[in-house]
């Protein structure tokens, strides 16, 4: 396992073996693309981003607030709710903070990744800018079937 998976995998083991987390892997996000493997590229891509662009960041809540940005535990897509896109962050965060302790940058990251949908929930930290930003760029790239993210 190359270096940086090792330290991946140490922010993100819990949350990836819990039991809520593994049933989104049944709950479609866009396209072919479960909201598991959503979140897990948005986690991937945000570290891999700062990293190229050297941002200075609290990389285990990046990533662990990046896992958890679409914890809602259900398919938005069964009786399809015109508020989702406003409701769920709100929701996520609620289903993360029964079961992990959360800090502030991962709650902000959970709370404020939808904005400018959300428009008072501006991001105040540079994680939940980046995550916000990368889970556009994620949403895009499942949204037009470029990627299924096979290589991640
Ligand atoms: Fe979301
Ligand atoms: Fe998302």
């Amino acid at each position: 396992m190359p270096k940086d998976d090792s330290r991946f995998m140490e922010a993100a083991a819990d949350i990836l073996s819990s039991s809520e987390m593994q049933k989104s892997k049944s709950h479609v996000q866009h396209g072919r693309v479960s909201v598991y493997s959503h979140s897990v590229a948005v986690a991937k891509y945000s570290v891999a981003f700062a990293r190229k662009m050297r941002i200075k960041v609290d990389y285990r809540s990046l990533v662990r607030g990046a896992l958890l940005h679409d914890f809602f535990l259900y398919d938005w897509h069964d009786d399809w709710d015109k508020l989702h896109g406003f409701k769920h962050p709100r929701i996520a965060l609620e289903n993360a903070k029964k079961l992990f302790d959360l800090n502030k940058k991962e709650r902000e990251i959970i709370r404020k990744h939808m904005w400018p949908m959300t428009f008072i929930n501006i991001p105040r930290c540079r994680e939940a800018w980046l995550v916000c930003i990368i889970d556009k760029y994620c949403s895009m790239l499942e949204t037009l079937k470029i990627s299924s993210y096979n290589d991640l």
